[in-house]
């Protein structure tokens, strides 16, 4: 009977020894933040489709900053919602664009923050694509200068971390050139190098009143069925020196993070993006989930599946559960 079977079950039977043997943790350092600023006074506005994420307007950013900060979180990821939209996404790379004023306002109030600019046109332009149109199509090269001037912008107005989320080919290469040329050689590009065309983005485009006017992404974003093409994407922004590599979405696509991250040596960041919040919100909201449970479970699979950063809606309710336990 000795060594007829393995007794897997003596390394689980009691809490302390199944602490003593666990293999992946969960750090508030781990998680980034999103923050959504639009223009205008006196708003803190609960986006519909994403119960308990708020707008901003930027005189009363300091109640999220302070519980981000009182929660003990260190990063934030900052999109802009601007009044104005363009066919070129003008108010992207204005000096005093919504989300320029915001990056410098958080660095002067909140200087232990990390602060990571999302770099892309969607919200920005009329059309709400992630470049420059001509006859229905993208642009890609074209949109790549507006997309370097957005991110030298934001790095002047303070951010620590440029992260281009466009998709156009040779954003990395642009926008480091760009970076450099300006004086910031310091400044590192958190590359959404893999970012799926998905429906998991819904309630984002809810909150950031970025959907498409016309068509889909599909010509830019990656075709969710591939997995060789998510290394090509990835390859390529790891040679025009990207510093942190992204998967997004991040429940659907837990393989391409395990794939990242044996091939690449780099930081590895998922997106838990709005999808996957708002059904877990809804779930708990109906009784049928426990949402603390749920969330722990997920963000920590992220992690073993090879993210070293998530960014998450959750961060600030799973930082409370790391401090309950
Ligand atoms: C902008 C951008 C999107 C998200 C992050 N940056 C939307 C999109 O590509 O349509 C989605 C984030 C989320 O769903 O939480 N390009």
């Amino acid at each position: 009977m000795n060594n007829a079977f393995q007794r897997h079950r003596r390394l689980r039977r009691t809490a302390s020894m199944r602490s003593l043997v666990r293999e992946t943790f969960l750090r508030k350092e781990d998680m980034i933040y999103p923050l959504f600023i639009v223009e205008g006074e006196g708003i803190k506005e609960e986006v519909g489709s994403m119960p308990g994420v708020f707008h901003y307007s930027l005189d009363r950013l300091h109640e999220e900053l302070d519980e981000i900060t009182g929660v003990g979180l260190q990063s934030v990821i900052v999109f802009g919602v601007p009044k104005h939209k363009d066919e070129r996404g003008t108010s992207a790379y204005e000096v005093n664009g919504i989300v320029q004023r915001s990056i410098t306002y958080i660095k002067e109030n909140y200087p232990s923050l990390t602060v990571i600019a999302d770099t892309c046109l969607c919200q920005y332009t009329d059309h709400g694509h992630c470049g420059v149109i001509h006859d229905g199509d993208v642009l890609n090269d074209q949109s790549l200068e507006l997309l370097s001037q957005t991110a030298v912008s934001q790095a002047q107005a303070g951010a620590d971390i440029i992260a281009p989320s466009n998709m156009m080919d040779g954003f990395v290469a642009a926008i480091r050139a760009g970076l450099d040329e300006a004086g910031f050689e310091d400044i590192p590009i958190m590359s959404y190098a893999v970012k799926y065309a998905s429906a998991f983005y819904g309630p984002f485009r809810d909150a950031a009143h970025s959907s498409p006017q016309f068509g889909d992404r599909k010509t830019y974003q990656m075709d969710p069925p591939n997995r060789l093409e998510a290394i090509r994407e990835a390859q390529s922004d790891y040679e025009e020196g990207a510093d942190f590599l992204m998967v997004k979405p991040a429940l659907a696509y837990l393989d391409i993070l395990r794939e990242l991250k044996d091939r690449f040596p780099l930081p590895l960041v998922a997106y838990n993006v709005s999808g996957e919040y708002s059904m877990i919100k809804a779930a708990s909201q109906n009784g049928w989930i426990d949402e603390k449970d749920i969330v722990l479970e997920k963000l920590t699979g992220m992690k073993r599946a090879g993210a070293d950063l998530i960014i998450t809606y959750f961060a600030k309710d799973a930082a409370r559960y790391i401090d309950e336990r």
